[in-house]
């Protein structure tokens, strides 16, 4: 164990090796129309109520599809000025964080969508794997998704709670060839943010496999997923 962890100080440290110790959730996920389904209805970190939300996934010869949706919704609150890749997540979004392979990555896609159908799409560089303070944390947006065939299609059942959105995300953003995907194995975690205009900025935040801070890019905890 880094020795840093006993003085209870490990989120300004924390580097490399975490992941023995933490025990994550795990998902399979079959080819399509199969899918694999999480879900979740705890905040993070304190694991209160949270409004439930579920995440379908599963693949194709050529991108992951993604199904979020965000049950229990009753604010629906984006800023219609934001556009692709402006901070969305600042207001109500539904995301995933992905990484091929089984190590907690330094690197990862960042996929977030907004209840108006806005999406921001980036790779997030976090070497400290916690975004501590002090470490480097770089962001490099995709600026041309609908080009590299990255989209959504998102939908508002605002008579019951309730707002979906389906993504596809290339697998060749993540050098997995055509037809090459069933066997790959995974990292990702998922999340929804929850604000009002009353309580803005304050969010709610919610995980698939909680975070331990009110961080989401802590990569020792995003889950295990095999597609099968
Ligand atoms: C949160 O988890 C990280 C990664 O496992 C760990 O380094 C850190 O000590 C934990 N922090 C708290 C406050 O429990
Ligand atoms: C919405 O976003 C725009 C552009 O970033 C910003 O100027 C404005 O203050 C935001 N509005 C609200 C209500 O937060
Ligand atoms: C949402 O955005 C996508 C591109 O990401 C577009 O294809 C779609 O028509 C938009 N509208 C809705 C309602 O999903």
């Amino acid at each position: 164990m880094h020795q840093l962890t006993l003085w209870g100080i490990a989120p300004l440290f924390a580097a490399v090796g975490y992941a023995a110790g933490l025990d994550v959730p795990s998902l399979q996920v079959p080819s399509c129309p199969g899918k694999g389904t999480i879900q979740y209805s705890k905040s993070v970190p304190d694991q209160a109520e949270f409004p439930l939300t579920q995440v379908d996934l599963c693949y194709d010869a050529s991108a992951i599809e993604i199904v979020f949706t965000a049950l229990e919704e009753t604010n629906f609150y984006y800023n219609e000025s934001q556009g692709i890749n402006d901070p969305i997540w600042q207001y109500e979004v539904m995301e995933a964080f992905i990484h091929p392979g089984t190590n907690d990555p330094q690197t990862y896609l960042e996929f977030e969508v907004s209840p108006n159908n806005v999406t921001f799409q980036a790779f997030i560089y976090n070497p400290s794997r916690v975004r501590a303070s002090g470490s480097p944390f770089d962001t490099f947006y995709i600026t041309e998704p609908l080009v590299d065939g990255l989209t959504a299609e998102t939908v508002l059942d605002r008579d019951n709670q309730k707002w979906t959105s389906t993504a596809r995300i290339p697998l060749g953003l993540f050098n997995v060839d055509e037809g090459q995907a069933q066997g790959t194995e995974w990292r990702m975690n998922f999340f929804r943010t929850i604000v009002d205009p009353a309580t803005f900025p304050d969010q709610g935040l919610g995980a698939w496999s909680p975070t331990n801070q009110s961080n989401f890019h802590m990569t020792p905890f995003f889950g295990s997923v095999s597609f099968v």
